[in-house]
């Protein structure tokens, strides 16, 4: 297949258009959102559509306890407060990642310290943690010590790229083993499971994301998933501005944020989670088409799901067999010229000014990952009329 074939691909989906990911709106949204305005619930305090939607999500992920809030951006900066992460902590995370976690890590004054990642799921490279955390780091009382630096490891954040599940039995296990705190950044992952069990319910904490590009939306807004009973409760007081509960009183007693999701917003998500598990076969049936464009093709390899695993198909994603940014771009340019929505992956953390002095390990394959990755139109309702 030439890169000049790929443009065909709007004549297979018959659309003059192909965006990468788009949301969906069926006569069930309007109806739940009117609900809400017509309740004149739409904020954060109250309306019927926050339980709903939590309830929803509950059933779905089996995790005890849900916190709506207005962004995963936001989730995954509550998930570092209510795991204690402080000053000078570290946390571990893969370079190849949003930027929403190292941001969250560093605006708590923590240090972010980057890890690389794997070519089959696009997440943390466990092998190479594990033999890293052997050489530079001791175990002190319950605690795991950067030797060079003095510094606890306090956490490692675990991003599930695209809806692919990272190996999260070894990767537990590891995190037991070195008494390290665990996230999940389960933000494109709502559908997924390892194991039959949803992704973000390993960890301590999980962050789910409902933006305008996810499998299903809320306008933005996103969750954090826990089964601890503790965090749930910090998230939750964190999250509403840290007010201590009372009739009529206003007392607070930490330092808080009002970052939790209205009913409007609560109100969208819960009409489109009812569709999730029709949005998650459409894409399944995206991924076959796609699987038989790119079969022995002599340029790309089409990124398949791990064993063990569900996916939620969320971006469907071939890589170049080359490490060639230049030819990456070339095939970007042209497409989206073409009226083609495709994508790279973003700018690896460690590169970023003001994290390039951040601990690191050598991420040599995240840098070749970065060069290769093209993200295609993925959207459930592509292959609808
Ligand atoms: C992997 C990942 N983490 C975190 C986020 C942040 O979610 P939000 O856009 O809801 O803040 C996103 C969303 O784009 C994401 O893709």
């Amino acid at each position: 297949m030439t890169i000049q074939k790929l443009v065909n691909l709007k004549k297979i989906f018959k659309k003059k258009k192909l965006e990468l990911h788009t949301p969906y709106f069926e006569s069930i949204d309007y109806k739940c959102i009117k609900e809400s305005i017509d309740s004149t619930l739409v904020s954060t305090q109250a309306g019927k559509f926050i339980k709903k939607f939590r309830s929803k999500i509950k059933s779905f992920t089996k995790s005890k306890f849900i916190v709506l809030v207005n962004s995963g951006s936001s989730g995954i900066y509550l998930g570092l407060r209510c795991l204690d992460i402080k000053k000078n902590d570290e946390v571990l995370l893969p370079t190849l990642n949003y930027i929403a976690n190292v941001n969250a890590i560093k605006s708590l004054n923590a240090i972010p310290h980057f890890i690389d990642s794997e070519n089959s799921s696009l997440g943390i490279d466990i092998k190479k943690l594990k033999s890293y955390l052997k050489k530079n780091f001791r175990k002190k009382r319950n605690k795991t010590i950067n030797i060079k630096t003095g510094n606890t490891v306090s956490c490692l954040i675990a991003t599930h790229i695209f809806g692919i599940s990272c190996n999260m039995i070894e990767l537990l296990k590891l995190c037991k083993n070195y008494n390290i705190k665990l996230i999940e950044d389960a933000s494109e992952s709502l559908g997924s499971k390892h194991r039959s069990k949803h992704l973000g319910t390993y960890g301590d904490v999980g962050i789910l994301s409902f933006n305008g590009n996810k499998i299903i939306t809320t306008g933005a807004g996103g969750a954090l998933i826990t089964n601890n009973y503790k965090i749930f409760k910090k998230a939750e007081h964190l999250s509403q501005n840290a007010k201590i509960s009372h009739k009529w009183k206003y007392e607070y007693n930490d330092l808080g944020y009002n970052i939790k999701m209205p009913n409007l917003n609560a109100a969208l998500g819960f009409a489109q989670i009812t569709r999730l598990k029709r949005y998650i076969n459409n894409k399944k049936k995206l991924f076959k088409i796609y699987e038989k464009i790119f079969l022995n093709n002599e340029l790309f390899d089409l990124l398949k799901p791990p064993k063990n695993f569900s996916w939620n198909y969320w971006l469907i994603t071939i890589l170049l067999k080359s490490e060639d940014t230049k030819l990456r771009n070339k095939v970007i340019n042209m497409l989206n010229k073409n009226q083609i929505n495709v994508r790279p992956i973003w700018q690896l953390n460690h590169k970023i000014s003001i994290y390039k002095k951040c601990p690191k390990m050598n991420l040599s394959n995240a840098e070749k990952l970065e060069k290769r990755i093209i993200c295609l139109p993925s959207s459930a309702h592509l292959l609808m009329k």
